[in-house]
């Protein structure tokens, strides 16, 4: 692996980002001198940029390469799918690829006789499963927690309590949804957070006491106006948040109470991420709704929201209430189905490696506590599985993306996440091995030093 080479010439890198900032909207992508990297290729858990630079992907890119970058059996599948069919006609001459896909996912999902919707995004997924609990229940509010990011689409926005994503759009998502606070959880491990109390977690972070917030979800549920709640089983953008153990379960029992649905958005979660095939198994909650993305389509575009209640919908009358022209793309699919396939195929191997990596997150700890800034910078660790995160609950906000910024120029690509950038995240592809933890905690531990 080689760190980034610093000149004070013009890179390749530069360039591009010179011209793409010509050309795309000013709120897409952040440029700064330093930031970010022109990608070129990849492979594995490494990317390599425009200017040669290498680096491991701590990211799986968005969570996606589950895999890891240009996967061979993925890469077969891609090739004789395109050589046959490409696109098709979604909602009226479907593939046999398509077929292959739902079939797969009503296997693998927790449902008796699960059916899917098929989409190409988290967010346009997310649509599907709130328009589905809107058909179901004949409502039309929904429920989410505080720290969610269900995706920036129209439908989902509303679930959103992060002004950064919902400023210029109020009036639109105004009274669609209740957003009721995360509850406070005990940490797995932690190190100098023993000063930390109650009440600065709730007026620094917004934790509430679990029976507190489930007093709130309580009183947005009694109206019967709640056609869902809708949340991940783990908090992904959220900062890697796990729920007090057993609190899942008391949100379905009191959905389910006042006649609303209960949505997993397992997008992130989904397909091993937490070493489980699903984030749901380590409570044993079944949703009514399951959405899944990301890792589904191998790196090309695909998403699904699966359940039991989607004979609600009602047959098509040949013209589809809810379709798009993409949806059951057959390449996607092809690649899709080979993807998870694998995934479920090597589960095992990768659960059996997070030995490793528990073992390399506790090096870390024992290394942070020989160190001074321990005292002023308490850390959490945060999450589950290959879904991980470095929590600094009393630093400045933005502090993560700081860390995730220096650990770039030395050859780690990783993100910071919670709401107010303070975790910084792991969620490399499921192939990561402990020896590549050690890695990258070592550089974290290097440029906290700095
Ligand atoms: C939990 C969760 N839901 C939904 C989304 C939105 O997915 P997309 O960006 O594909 O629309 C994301 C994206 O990060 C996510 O993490």
């Amino acid at each position: 692996m080689m760190a980034r080479k610093k000149t004070r010439k013009m890179t390749e890198s530069q360039r591009w980002l010179a011209r793409l900032q010509k050309v795309e909207s000013p709120d897409v992508t952040y440029v700064s001198e330093t930031f970010p990297i022109m990608m070129k290729k990849a492979r594995g858990m490494k990317i390599t940029d425009v200017d040669g630079n290498s680096y491991l992907d701590f990211t799986a890119c968005f969570g996606v390469m589950a895999l890891g970058h240009g996967y061979p059996r993925l890469q077969r599948a891609m090739r004789a799918q395109a050589a046959k069919l490409v696109h098709g006609m979604g909602d009226v001459h479907p593939s046999a690829s398509k077929v292959l896909l739902l079939e797969l996912l009503a296997r693998i999902t927790p449902f008796d006789s699960a059916k899917s919707v098929l989409s190409l995004s988290g967010g346009e997924a997310m649509e599907s499963a709130l328009k589905t609990a809107m058909v179901v229940t004949g409502r039309h509010q929904f429920v989410s927690f505080s720290g969610g990011y269900h995706g920036l689409h129209f439908g989902p926005l509303a679930l959103s309590d992060r002004t950064t994503f919902t400023r210029g759009f109020e009036p639109w998502i105004q009274d669609k949804n209740v957003v009721i606070p995360f509850p406070f959880t005990q940490p797995s491990r932690s190190l100098g957070c023993e000063e930390l109390t109650e009440e600065f977690y709730r007026d620094t972070h917004g934790l509430q006491h679990w029976d507190t917030v489930l007093e709130k979800l309580e009183d947005a549920l009694r109206a019967r106006r709640i056609a869902a709640v809708v949340m991940e089983p783990l908090q992904g953008r959220g900062g890697e948040r796990t729920w007090p153990s057993g609190f899942l379960s008391h949100v379905k029992k009191l959905a389910h109470q006042y006649g609303s649905l209960l949505v997993f958005d397992e997008i992130y979660t989904g397909l091993g991420r937490t070493g489980s095939l699903f984030a749901l198994d380590h409570e044993g909650v079944i949703p009514d709704l399951l959405v899944l993305g990301k890792a589904l389509g191998g790196g090309l575009p695909l998403s699904a929201c699966v359940g039991d209640c989607l004979d609600a919908w009602g047959r098509s009358g040949g013209e589809a209430r809810h379709t798009s022209t993409f949806l059951g793309h057959p390449l996607a699919c092809a690649v899709g189905h080979a993807s998870v396939n694998e995934i479920v195929r090597r589960l095992p191997e990768f659960k059996s490696e997070l030995i490793e990596v528990e073992r390399s997150f506790s090096k870390f700890f024992d290394e942070y506590e020989q160190r001074e800034f321990h005292k002023e910078n308490p850390v959490q660790l945060r999450g589950r599985g290959y879904m991980c995160g470095l929590w600094f609950p009393a630093s400045a906000p933005g502090f993560a993306a700081k860390i995730s910024e220096q650990l770039l120029h030395l050859g780690f690509i990783t993100l910071p996440s919670g709401p107010r950038g303070d975790v910084l995240s792991f969620t490399p592809p499921l192939i990561a091995r402990g020896k590549e933890f050690d890695l990258v905690l070592k550089a974290v531990l290097q440029v906290l030093a700095k």
